[in-house]
């Protein structure tokens, strides 16, 4: 039987980039995926395939509909969706790919099969042909990740009734489009179909997007996105979907409790994700998990059986590629006895429709909910020159402070290129600056991120200088 270090178990960005960690500090390691390519949800059939669909779709949406303004006569704008769908496999299997180079240079053994606990410090792995080998193991990482998740009375039959990863690869574009769910997944793939020609209709229970962004980046958001054309039926609890033959058929609940349907060719269910842990042998272990199926782990992530540890999707926390990734570094560094640290709340959550929204540190309500004495200060991207430059003038900054101290509590983004401008709030909360400290400091013209600078301004209670 072989003997390693550390075992992690799942190749998603918490997974592999753990087992890089621990490699690189000199652990004899090695990484078991169950699915054929690394990478995990993110790089398969996540954040990859969509932005790369989300950034091909842009351009045929500008082709159309903006090249005009720019003085570009294109005529007979066509769509070559299998060739669109090709570009973005070719883009998959390069980032896989590029894993396997990874796990290489830093001598991580990668075994491919489903991993379950024999026992705390053994661990079988099965293949698709069900041959079987066993590892002993001093630590194990868990990083399995997440699943789709559905509603009662919906059923996804991955035909008509779909869950991202169907979406990401269909073989038409859909003529309507209904979605369950207006979050991150509900507004990124909405809004791929919708460039590319489909009427899309997002049907959400809650009276707001994005519910754990501030508020006011939803709002905004549905704005500009109903420009877009998209249909926004908020305050609808959907009850069920029915297909029949090439259609479906979602029911739903408004406010007044009266039924509401809608039909379409197609349905995206996208209405969360949930933790993904089967025949991996939990209960047996005696690793305690909550009732979301989420496993238990302490401060050091580590679950109820010492030397067992968990990270990314699986555990409690927003479900995104880049907090599993700082869990991976801490937990490989914690093993080797250092003393890192996460701050959660400087963790950025990022919407990548266009205008993209970028949130990170307190929101609005949180701060109100908790009586906090806050200044705000905001910009609008119209009022930019770099906007204008390049006509992407909707949205704004957002810049929450201390009152007292004008520590910088909070930074919210709709704008252009809103998902690279949140690096320098991230930078700003986690060096504790003041919103005048970062006023003060030179950006660069014209850039988006004057903005940020402008909004730092005007929280300071100085009036900004360009509005
Ligand atoms: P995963 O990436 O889910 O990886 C878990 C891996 O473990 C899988 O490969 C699985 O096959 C393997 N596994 C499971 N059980 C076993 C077992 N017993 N043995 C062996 N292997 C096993 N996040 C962002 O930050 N930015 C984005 O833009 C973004 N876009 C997204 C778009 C979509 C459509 C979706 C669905 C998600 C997106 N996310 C995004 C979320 C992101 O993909 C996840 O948060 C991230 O992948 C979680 O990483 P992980 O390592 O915890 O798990
Ligand atoms: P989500 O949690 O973002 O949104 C689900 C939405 O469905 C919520 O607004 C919820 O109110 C709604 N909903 C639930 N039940 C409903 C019902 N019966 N009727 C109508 N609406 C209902 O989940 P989503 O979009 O599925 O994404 C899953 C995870 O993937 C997210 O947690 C996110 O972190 C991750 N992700 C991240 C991305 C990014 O960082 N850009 C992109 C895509 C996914």
């Amino acid at each position: 039987m072989k003997k390693y270090d550390i075992v992690v178990l799942g190749s998603g960005p918490g997974g592999y980039v753990a087992a890089i960690r621990c490699a690189q500090l000199g652990m004899k390691t090695a990484l078991i995926e169950r699915y054929p390519t690394l990478g995990g949800t993110c790089l398969n059939v996540g954040c990859i395939p969509s932005k790369a669909l989300l950034d091909s779709s842009e351009h045929f949406y500008n082709a159309k509909h903006n090249f005009d303004d720019h003085g570009i006569k294109a005529q007979k704008i066509e769509l070559d969706w299998p060739r669109m769908r090709q570009r973005k496999d070719e883009v998959v299997r390069q980032t896989c790919d590029g894993l396997i180079y990874l796990m290489k240079k830093n001598k991580i053994n990668v075994l491919n099969g489903h991993g379950t606990f024999k026992d705390k410090n053994t661990i079988t792995v099965k293949d698709k042909a069900n041959a079987k080998q066993t590892v002993n193991t001093k630590y194990t990482i868990i990083a399995t990740g997440s699943k789709p998740s559905s509603i009662t009375g919906v059923n996804c039959d991955k035909k008509r009734i779909i869950t991202s990863t169907e979406a990401l690869s269909m073989r038409e574009v859909p003529q309507n489009l209904i979605v369950i769910g207006g979050g991150v997944i509900g507004l990124e793939l909405g809004s791929v179909f919708k460039r590319l020609g489909s009427n899309v209709k997002i049907v959400e229970y809650l009276d707001r997007l994005v519910s754990g962004m501030d508020i006011s980046l939803g709002k905004e958001i549905q704005r500009i996105l109903k420009k877009q054309g998209i249909e926004f039926f908020l305050n609808h609890s959907v009850q069920k979907a029915v297909v029949s033959g090439k259609s479906v058929e979602v029911t739903a609940k408004n406010k007044k409790d009266k039924e509401v349907k809608f039909k379409g060719d197609y349905c995206l269910v996208s209405v969360g994700r949930s933790p993904y842990t089967d025949n991996l042998g939990l209960q047996k272990l005696g690793v305690n998990v909550d009732d979301q199926g989420r496993i238990k782990v302490n401060e050091n992530l580590e679950t109820s059986i010492p030397g067992i540890y968990a990270i990314g999707d699986v555990i409690k926390g927003a479900m995104l590629a880049h907090k599993a990734e700082e869990e991976g570094v801490f937990v490989a560094e914690k093993i080797a006895g250092q003393k890192p640290h996460i701050n959660y709340k400087s963790i950025p959550e990022v919407l990548y429709t266009w205008p993209e929204a970028a949130s990170v540190g307190f929101t609005e309500e949180e701060l109100k909910a908790e009586n906090y004495n806050y200044s705000s200060g905001s910009f609008p991207f119209k009022a930019l020159g770099r906007a204008r430059v390049s006509m992407d003038t909707e949205g704004f900054v957002k810049v929450l402070a201390d009152k007292e101290t004008d520590e910088v509590l909070g930074i919210h983004i709709v704008g252009a290129r809103a998902a690279d401008l949140i690096a320098e709030a991230v930078v700003a909360l986690e060096y504790r600056a003041s919103s005048e400290d970062i006023a003060r400091m030179s950006h660069a013209h014209p850039t988006y991120a004057e903005a940020i600078k402008e909004a730092m301004l005007d929280a300071t209670g100085k009036r900004s200088l360009h509005n």
